[in-house]
């Protein structure tokens, strides 16, 4: 089997038992947050927003709230050791805990896809201060990642119940980071077609698109993905196993640093990738950098762009068309220490792909950087 395109939502679509409004926020689990909030405004362009520990009654845990346009980051880390949260630090490293998604009514949420079979993380909750009210539940998905869902219509305060607005003297210039476009999560051997059921059968999403081993291989190593979107398209996880390869694959190197199943990488849009990537690069953010014989026949591949191809080429940007139009992406080295979690920051000019053509470039600059770990 090769790649498999499905057929418009419109031709199957029943109805959506999960409505979803996009990506609420993403909380990550990390080992001091105070320092990775300055880092990811810092290097990207975030600005503070809302701050919980023990000074607004949260007495083991502190979170910093960042946002950039329609993307909010939470940054979360244990006071005492002995928690959930510290355990979590210890076996991932910083990494997603929670992937909170947008709905009207966070109870349906959870009946609906506990009563599909998913199991329940928290039962539905209801969060209240002088703002108002914020309703959320959750379930889990692979490893120990969360989907949270979160209602939001009933709150008018900065955040949530438990938060306080973060006032800051520092607040660097965006750089033009839209919104989460996907999140891709590496699960273990075997385990892709299981993944893809949860989510079908659970969430009601449906598979969009499927790469095999054949399409997503190099010399070395290989993997496998399929791409889950909800009804609406505002919620898309594609989905990665490790496959046979000569030598270890990218998904293996993740799963035993992560050491286990986990949020790969968080796709984030913005409207003009090359005045983005300058800014990020000139802020110390590192990409995987692209070998110059990518592009001496990449327009041969996909066609006229409207941009120049010397920026592009200078900033190691990748691009890719389908039959809707083309996409500019690009991969960050991983954002901590352990070679797991990174982002990529895209554009899409009508193409609703994810950048099939550039996998064999991409995963070659991967594999140098595993090589040179001495994980390959
Ligand atoms: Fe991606």
């Amino acid at each position: 089997m090769s790649t498999t395109i499905a057929a418009p939502a419109q031709a199957t679509a029943t109805v959506d038992f999960l409505p979803l409004h996009g990506t609420d926020y993403v909380e990550l689990y990390v080992g001091n947050a105070k320092q990775a909030a300055h880092y990811y405004k810092t290097a990207f362009g975030f600005q503070s927003l809302a701050y919980a520990g023990p000074e607004t009654g949260t007495m083991d845990k502190v979170s910093y709230v960042i946002r950039q346009n329609k993307l909010t980051f939470v940054l979360t880390t244990a006071l005492r050791s002995g928690t959930d949260i510290s355990a979590h630090v210890d076996k991932h490293g910083d990494g997603v805990k929670f992937l909170a998604l947008k709905v009207d009514d966070a109870t349906d949420a959870w009946k609906q896809t506990t009563m599909r079979g998913g199991k329940s993380y928290m039962e539905p909750k209801t969060l209240k201060d002088a703002n108002g009210e914020i309703v959320m539940s959750g379930i889990h998905t692979y490893g120990d990642t969360v989907h949270l869902f979160i209602e939001r219509k009933n709150y008018n305060g900065v955040f949530m119940p438990g938060f306080r607005e973060w006032k800051s003297v520092y607040n660097p210039e965006s750089t033009g980071l839209l919104y989460v476009d996907h999140c891709v999560g590496n699960v273990g051997w075997n385990q892709m077609n299981p993944w893809v059921k949860f989510y079908e059968d659970v969430m009601g999403f449906r598979n969009i698109l499927s790469f095999d081993d054949k399409d997503i291989s190099t010399e070395y190593s290989a993997l496998m993905s399929k791409v889950m979107s909800n009804g609406n398209g505002y919620v898309k996880f594609p989905i990665n196993e490790p496959a046979e390869g000569k030598k270890k694959s990218q998904v293996e190197e993740y799963l035993d640093f992560y050491d286990g199943e986990g949020v790969q990488h968080v796709a984030i849009a913005t409207a003009n990738i090359i005045e983005t990537v300058t800014e990020l690069k000139n802020r110390g953010v590192e990409f995987l950098s692209i070998p110059e014989a990518y592009y001496a026949d990449v327009l041969d591949r996909v066609g006229t762009i409207d941009e120049d191809l010397e920026p592009l080429s200078k900033l190691g940007i990748l691009i890719d068309r389908d039959d809707e139009g083309y996409l500019l992406q690009i991969f960050s080295k991983p954002l901590q220490d352990r070679p797991t979690l990174f982002f990529e920051i895209i554009q899409r000019k009508g193409a609703k792909s994810f950048g099939k053509g550039n996998f064999k470039a991409l995963f070659e600059a991967l594999e140098r950087e595993q090589d040179a770990r001495g994980n390959l």
